[in-house]
Order: structure tokens, then C-alpha cells, then sequence
């Protein structure tokens, strides 16, 4: 069932393209406006809402952390999100007027059905996205928006998460539309953004080897950081839980302003730091990011547009992404930091599929 793949991982990351492109367009009818099945909002109820409370755990945490920002540029509201083991014992403000989005690939984390049942109890309607049909979190809520990921086998989450951030674009740009917040030209610049996504990303999985390449030069660093801005700050949380359950390599992620606030003491000769330089207007504060960590000696290797060659200059080694508008680059980004995990975690010899201490659902508190 591995289908030639030597794990379910890597044949999962493969199989992104396929599950991005059924996620999308299974929703966009023929006039090209978004249909949300399973979603039955009224412009009223989306008028209503004052805010929108997103609550995950793990990786689907992070794609909550890409919606937050596609959903307040989109729909014009305050987004707010925690993981799930907080949110529930904090006493948040949630009331009717909150719509509250749990994102779960199981629909069975312990936690985050808990604080969904929390926030229903406090009287906010529940949407949530969810890979499992049928599934805990999906018969609880009160609208259900499927990722079309197919079964994710692997501990470690990909197509999930891949899959979920199309979610999150598309629940923005279904509120932003509603609420007429949007204007045609923007939502129709997104729409193809979205749509030239699958093929970007089969484009993309062909620079796997080189990334093996790069996997077998790093697989011996004990430590590695992570930096980004913007929407590259979410994906670098994933990038580097990622690497960390799977490589079991000691990983920390940070939003790269951040950086001289402390953890830039961490940074010595050859340590490794993998900077996330894709977002065009962030992309002149990245370079001066990386060049603080050079400085101190680190190796840097930068994950950049395609076109966006300044940074050759700075980084000691650099993957590029198809070219693609700031706010979706997520969906490309995250790509390559799953295949270097895999491929260092594949030189370590570690068993990829199944981490130690992990199970693929979270069953318990
Ligand atoms: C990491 C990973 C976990 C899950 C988390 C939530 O690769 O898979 O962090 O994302 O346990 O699980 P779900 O999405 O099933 O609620």
C-alpha cells in the first residue's frame, strides 16, 4: 500500500498535489464562486460573528496559525488561536457571537474536542476541519468542512497539514465574500493563486534529490533553528516540529525579529539555521536576519521565490519555491522542510513512520 515508497510519509507528501487540488476544486462551482459543503452560514450568521477562535493541537495548530492570518486579511475580523490544552482551562471569551474553527486531521484529539465542547457550551457555533469523516469533532460540530487528504497514514502530518491551509484560505475568502469585504479583484487574484498551486507543487517535488543531497551534508547536527517572518513564522514552527519528531534532532523555531531578543546567544560556528525568506515584503528583514546569524557563524540555508537571488549572496545554500503570491506560499514552503526531514531522518535511521512516544491520535490528555 506504500505504492513503491519506502514510508507512508514520503508517498503522503507526494500525494499533496492531488489532495490540494481535491480540497479546492470540489468547491468552486462553475461561475468560479466558492461552495462549502457542509457549511450552511447564512450572510446573517457570518455578519454576526465579532471574532473567530481557531483551537488545534500539533501541526494543525500551525495551519491555524496561516488562518489566522488568511482569514483577518480576508474576512475583516479578529482572529484569535490557541492550542487546545490551553484554551480549555483558560476561560477565554467565547459567546454566540464567536465562531470557533477546531482543525483536526483525526477528529479524535482528546483536547481539542474538549475545547470544542467548551466554546459550544459557552455558545459559539462550531465549524471544523477535518480530514476523518465522520469522526468525533465532525458529528459534534455544528458545520464540518472536509480536507480532501485521503487516509494520512504516517505519524508525522503532511498532506494534512498541506490540505487544511487550503481550508483556511478558502473559509476566508467564503466569509470575505459574504460580508462583501472582498473585491472581485482580489478574490479572483487568489482563486488562481490557488488554482496554479498542484501543479507548483509537483513542479516543486522534483527538487526531492537535491533535497537528499542536502539531507545527507546536514544529518549530523545536533541542533537547528528555524526562522521566518510573517506567514513564513507559522510555517517555521512546522518546519521544525517536523524535523524534531521524526529526526529527533533538538529543533527550535522563532519568528526571526525575535531573534536578538535571547535565543541569538545560541548561535555559534556552524550552527545550523533554516531562514524562510519567501514573503516579498518581509524579504529585505530576512536578509538583515540572516545576516545577524552569520555573522555569529552560523550555516544558513534559505528557502526563497524563485527570481529572488539577493539571498544567494547571504546564505550558504538556498532552496527555491515557485513563484507565488506572499499569502499562499505556505502551501509551497512547508514542502521542502518535509522532505529534508524526511531525508535526514531516513540518514539517521530512524523509523519515520512511526516516532517514538508517538501515536497518530492523541487519545488522551
Ligand atoms: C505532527 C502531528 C501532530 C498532530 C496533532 C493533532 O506531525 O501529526 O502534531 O497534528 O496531534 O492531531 P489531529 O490533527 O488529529 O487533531
Amino acid at each position: 500500500e506504500k505504492e513503491g515508497y519506502d514510508h507512508f510519509m514520503l508517498k503522503e507528501i507526494h500525494e499533496q498535489p492531488k489532495g490540494l487540488y481535491e480540497t479546492l476544486n470540489r468547491r468552486i462551482e462553475e461561475d468560479g464562486s466558492i461552495k462549502l459543503d457542509g457549511i450552511n452560514m447564512t450572510k446573517e450568521d457570518i455578519e454576526n460573528f465579532n471574532k473567530v477562535f481557531i483551537v488545534a493541537c500539533g501541526t494543525a495548530y500551525h495551519a491555524g496559525l496561516v488562518g489566522k492570518f488568511a482569514i483577518e486579511s480576508l474576512a475583516k475580523i479578529p482572529v484569535e488561536i490557541d492550542v487546545a490544552s490551553e484554551f480549555r482551562y483558560r476561560d477565554p471569551f467565547v459567546d454566540d457571537k464567536t465562531l470557533f474553527i477546531a482543525i483536526s486531521q483525526s477528529g479524535e484529539t482528546l483536547d481539542t474536542l474538549a475545547a470544542l465542547r467548551e466554546a459550544k457550551r459557552k455558545g459559539a457555533r462550531i465549524l471544523s476541519v477535518v480530514n476523518v469523516v465522520g469522526s468525533s469533532v465532525a458529528r459534534e460540530s455544528d458545520d464540518v468542512f472536509y480536507t480532501w487528504a485521503g487516509p494520512e497514514i504516517a505519524v508525522a502530518s503532511t498532506k494534512a497539514y498541506t490540505t487544511q491551509l487550503m481550508c483556511m484560505y478558502l473559509i476566508g475568502l467564503y466569509m470575505g465574500r459574504k460580508k462583501e469585504v472582498i473585491s472581485d479583484e482580489k478574490y479572483n487574484q487568489y482563486m488562481s493563486e490557488l488554482q496554479d498551486i498542484p501543479d507548483k507543487l509537483t513542479e516543486l517535488l522534483k527538487s526531492e534529490s537535491s533535497i537528499h543531497d542536502l539531507a545527507k551534508e546536514l544529518y549530523k547536527k545536533e541542533q537547528v533553528f528555524f526562522i521566518g517572518r510573517g506567514a513564513d513564522a507559522g510555517v517555521s514552527y512546522e518546519g521544525s516540529l517536523k524535523l524534531k519528531e521524526i529526526s529527533y534532532i533538538n529543533s527550535f523555531a522563532i519568528a526571526a525579529g525575535e531573534l536578538k531578543h535571547g535565543t541569538i546567544a545560541l548561535i555559534e560556528k556552524d550552527t545550523l539555521v533554516i531562514a524562510l525568506a519567501t514573503q516579498d515584503k518581509l524579504y529585505e528583514k530576512m536578509l538583515s536576519n540572516i545576516q545577524e546569524v552569520k555573522a555569529r557563524g552560523a550555516y544558513v540555508i534559505g528557502i526563497a521565490k524563485e527570481g529572488n537571488k539577493e539571498i544567494e549572496k547571504q546564505a550558504d545554500r538556498v532552496i527555491y519555491i515557485p513563484d507565488c503570491m506572499d499569502e499562499v506560499s505556505p502551501l509551497l514552503s512547508v514542502v521542502p522542510l518535509q522532505i529534508l526531514a524526511y531525508y535526514i531522518a531516513k540518514e539517521r535511521g530512524c523509523d519515520i513512520d512511526k516516532p517514538k512516544n508517538l501515536a497518530k491520535s492523541v487519545t488522551v490528555e
